[in-house]
């Protein structure tokens, strides 16, 4: 890994290192990710939208994490991730960046806030990094996009790539469907290439065929990040809801549950809700 100098002001240098080991890194950045996959290691990259899931997972040692516009559906209650706009992802962003010690924290680009010109996603992507904090942005797209990203690497905001299904463009891409099968899946390593020439860190490839985005993992020097694209991706990334249960019903074929933090969260209210209405909370401990 490479090693890091604390920033200019920041205190003292601390205690000198007393053996050669590899320093464990205080703090990932895109670099971290890149060496990562050099040395055939995977990481892991999940949704986070509020301050005690970016402490959990920061603990738990996910590497990136995504404050997605599926805050969108999975915080603000719409039914697609169009709707929520950068004054209402800001915060959110703000609370997860403030919560983490070393998880790199990726601020999404909301539908309509980068399309319509470099310029526009720059501002925009500099309010992610100056007000609410993020490490970096990202945005969907790919050689539409290419534009997009050079102006916001050239001026200094590291950008994450989104490739396959878009779920910003759900409308124009016909719902929600698998991309790049057959003759299109040219379309994604030209997206692919056109997004790393642009100066991207990293790209999410959404529902993209295992064997197309094997070969994209093996054409890029960037890492790529999987969610329904198979298991040869660098890293892989869910969303947090889905992945620990708290949302339940039709799920899609990608997603692994790990914990079901529904049943959990109604076993307990049920029982506070009964205690109350018996009277046996709160009880005397409880009580001044
Ligand atoms: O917004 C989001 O959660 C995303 C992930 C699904 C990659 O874009």
């Amino acid at each position: 890994m490479s090693e890091e100098t604390a920033p200019y002001g920041s205190g003292s240098a601390g205690a000198a290192p007393t053996d050669k080991a590899a320093p464990a890194i205080k703090r990932i950045r895109t670099q971290h990710l890149r060496e990562m996959k050099q040395r055939g290691e995977r990481f892991s990259m999940l949704t986070s939208y509020d301050q005690y899931t970016a402490q959990i997972f920061d603990e738990a040692g996910v590497e990136v994490l995504l404050v997605g516009d599926s805050a969108s559906n999975n915080v603000l209650g719409n039914t697609t991730s169009l709707p929520i706009t950068v004054d209402e992802l800001l915060p959110l962003t703000r609370a997860v960046s403030g919560a983490v010690s070393r998880s790199l924290v990726v601020g999404d680009l909301p539908f309509g806030s980068y399309q319509a010109s470099p310029e526009q996603g720059y501002l925009t992507a500099a309010r992610f990094l100056k007000e609410a904090g993020a490490h970096a942005v990202k945005l969907e797209g790919g050689v539409e996009m290419a534009p997009q990203i050079e102006r916001m690497t050239r001026g200094g905001i590291p950008v994450m790539a989104h490739i396959g299904f878009t779920p910003q463009a759900e409308h124009a891409l016909g719902g929600y469907r698998v991309q790049g099968r057959g003759e299109t899946s040219e379309r994604i390593l030209r997206d692919a290439h056109a997004i790393q020439e642009a100066g991207a860190f990293a790209v999410v490839m959404e529902m993209v065929p295992g064997d197309v985005a094997a070969k994209v993992t093996a054409e890029l020097e960037i890492p790529t990040i999987g969610i329904g694209a198979g298991n040869q991706c660098d890293g892989q990334v869910l969303v947090w809801q889905d992945a620990f249960g708290l949302r339940t019903g039709r799920m899609p074929r990608f997603v692994k549950q790990y914990a079901d933090l529904r049943s959990v969260l109604l076993d307990g209210a049920r029982a506070y809700d009964a205690e109350v209405k018996s009277g046996a909370f709160p009880a005397d401990e409880h009580t001044f």
